[in-house]
């Protein structure tokens, strides 16, 4: 049934493509390419630089500090990638001024065929980029990073292993943190008792409902004490719900 599905083709467009290699080949986002779910495209905004010098930033109109990123290389970049594919898909440009990510855009961008991830650098993007490519902004929380790159693998990462077929067994991505608005209960492994910290009694009880009414206790209790503000949002709607 997973396999019916057209695979995700993710293009991400930056200027230091040889940092996705061994991220987007490891665990989770390796298996989801291998099994063919997914296909990652790393383009190299430099080599769409329109000089000799393959120039991409330059200094601010109007002075001040640090390096802008110029809009040639970028529109040129974008433009290429775009008629690499058929399929339009999702523009993103990675910034700290956009729009904050989390679980249910993940979930969302997740049913899309297509994502190009476009990574900003220097003191950030000319604004006609913003102005002139069909984009949308996302950040991943407020801090400033020295570039999109590591936004852009939060991002892959957050979202890849949501396309169905990708982990092994769906419910385990269900019960994730945020998923049901709540963060995840605690989980324990072998040995049973370890330096004297024993596994809850509950856990090796063989009570299935035992141990699901103490996991939905202990979920609640870990966000109240730790993220009451999600307590304070609207449910998110579960899978069945939204279709
Ligand atoms: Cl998407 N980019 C940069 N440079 N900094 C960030 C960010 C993105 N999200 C949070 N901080």
């Amino acid at each position: 049934m997973a396999n019916e599905r057209r695979a995700l083709r993710i293009d991400v467009l930056t200027l230091f493509p040889e940092v996705f290699g061994p991220f987007l080949a490891s665990s989770i986002l390796g298996i989801a390419e291998r099994k063919a779910l997914v296909s990652y495209h790393v383009h190299d905004i430099r080599d769409y630089s329109p000089d000799k010098h393959h120039k991409v930033d330059d200094r601010p109109y109007g002075g001040g500090p640090g390096m802008v990123m110029r809009c040639e290389p970028v529109f040129r970049c974008y433009e290429a990638v775009r008629e690499m594919d058929r399929r339009p898909g999702r523009l993103i440009l990675l910034t700290p001024q956009g729009r904050t990510f989390n679980q249910a855009l993940a979930r969302e961008l997740s049913r899309c065929d297509r994502l190009i991830l476009l990574c900003g650098h220097y003191e950030g993007f000319d604004e006609r980029i913003q102005a002139g490519l069909p984009a949308e902004e996302i950040s991943i929380g407020d801090y400033v990073l020295s570039g999109g790159e590591a936004a852009a693998m939060a991002v892959i990462d957050a979202t890849v292993r949501l396309v169905p077929g990708v982990l092994g067994h769906e419910e385990s991505a269900q019960s994730d943190s945020f998923e049901n608005g709540l963060l995840e209960y605690p989980q324990y492994t072998r040995p049973p008792e370890f330096r004297g910290m024993k596994v809850p009694d509950v856990l090796l009880s063989g009570d299935h409902q035992a141990i699901e009414d103490w996991r939905r206790e202990e979920a609640r209790k870990r966000t109240e004490s730790r993220r009451a503000d999600l307590l304070e949002r609207p449910r998110p709607p579960t899978e069945t719900e939204d279709g």
